[in-house]
C-alpha cells in the first residue's frame, strides 16, 4: 500500500487544479487503498458527530423522509442517515470509493451509486428533503466551489434542509492551501442564494493542533 505523503499529494491536486481537472484525482485516492476502506486517508471512519448531534437535537425532518449524501467517501455518514430513518441515496465521482462502500456495507439499504454532482440524474433535481455536503467544497477550487454549492442547492427539495461540514479559515488566509477551507463568506454564500440558516457552528476538532471547522444547516 502506497504511504500518504502530504507534499506529494498537495503537488498532485495543484497540477490537476492547474490543467483545469479539478476532479480527475479523486479516484486515485481510493484505488490507492487498494481495496481497504482504513486506508483511505481523509475517511474518519465515524459517522460526523455534528451530523449525529444535529440529527439527535432536530425535530424538522421525520423518518422516511429523502437524503443524499454528497461525495460520500466510504459511507459513514450515508450510513448514520439510514440508521435514523433516512431513505439515502449517497454518490460520488469516484468509482472506487462506491466500490469501497458496498463491499464494507454488503447488506446496507443505501443507495449507494456514481455519479458526478455537475451533471447528476435529472430526477434528482429538487427531490431531497435533507442534502449532505462534507468536506467536498474545499477539495475544489474557484469556481467550482461556486458550482458545487449551486448544484447542492438545487438538489433540495421545497422546505428541504441542506448540512454542510467543512473545514473553516479566516478570509485572506491559507489562500493557497489544499484542501482551502471555506470562510464566513464563502459559507454565507448558502444564505445569499436564498436559503434560511437555521444554526451554524464554528469549532476546533480535536487534532493537534487543532483545525478548524463550521458546521451548518439551511432550509429551502
Ligand atoms: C474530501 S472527500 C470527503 C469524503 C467524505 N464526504 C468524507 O467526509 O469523508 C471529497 C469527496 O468528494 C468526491 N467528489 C469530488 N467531486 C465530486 C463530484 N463532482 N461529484 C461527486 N463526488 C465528488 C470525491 O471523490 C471525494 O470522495
Amino acid at each position: 500500500m502506497k504511504e500518504f505523503d502530504p507534499i506529494a499529494y498537495k503537488n498532485m491536486v495543484k497540477a490537476y487544479q492547474e490543467r483545469d481537472d479539478p476532479m480527475g484525482w479523486f479516484d486515485s485516492i481510493y484505488t490507492d487503498a487498494q481495496g481497504n476502506y482504513k486506508a483511505v486517508f481523509w475517511a474518519d471512519l465515524e459517522p460526523n458527530p455534528y451530523l449525529l448531534s444535529w440529527l439527535k437535537n432536530s425535530c424538522s425532518q421525520q423518518p422516511g423522509c429523502s437524503a443524499i449524501v454528497v461525495g460520500c467517501g466510504v459511507g459513514d455518514d450515508a450510513e448514520a442517515l439510514s440508521d435514523e430513518g433516512y431513505d439515502v441515496t449517497a454518490f460520488d465521482i469516484s468509482p472506487e470509493a462506491i466500490r469501497l462502500c458496498k463491499d464494507r456495507y454488503p447488506e446496507t439499504t443505501v443507495n449507494y451509486l456514481v455519479a458526478d454532482l455537475f451533471d447528476y440524474p435529472s430526477h434528482w433535481a429538487e427531490n431531497f428533503d435533507l442534502v449532505y455536503e462534507c468536506n467536498t467544497i474545499q477539495v475544489l477550487p474557484g469556481k467550482y466551489r461556486v458550482q458545487a454549492r449551486d448544484a447542492m442547492i438545487s438538489l433540495l427539495a421545497p422546505k428541504g434542509y441542506i448540512l454542510v461540514s467543512c473545514r473553516s479559515r479566516l478570509k485572506g488566509e491559507q489562500e493557497d492551501d489544499i484542501p482551502l477551507p471555506l470562510d464566513k463568506e464563502e459559507i454565507d454564500g448558502f444564505v445569499r442564494c436564498g436559503l434560511n440558516e437555521k444554526s451554524f457552528e464554528s469549532y476546533d476538532d480535536t487534532q493537534d493542533p487543532p483545525v478548524p471547522h463550521f458546521f451548518a444547516s439551511y432550509q429551502k
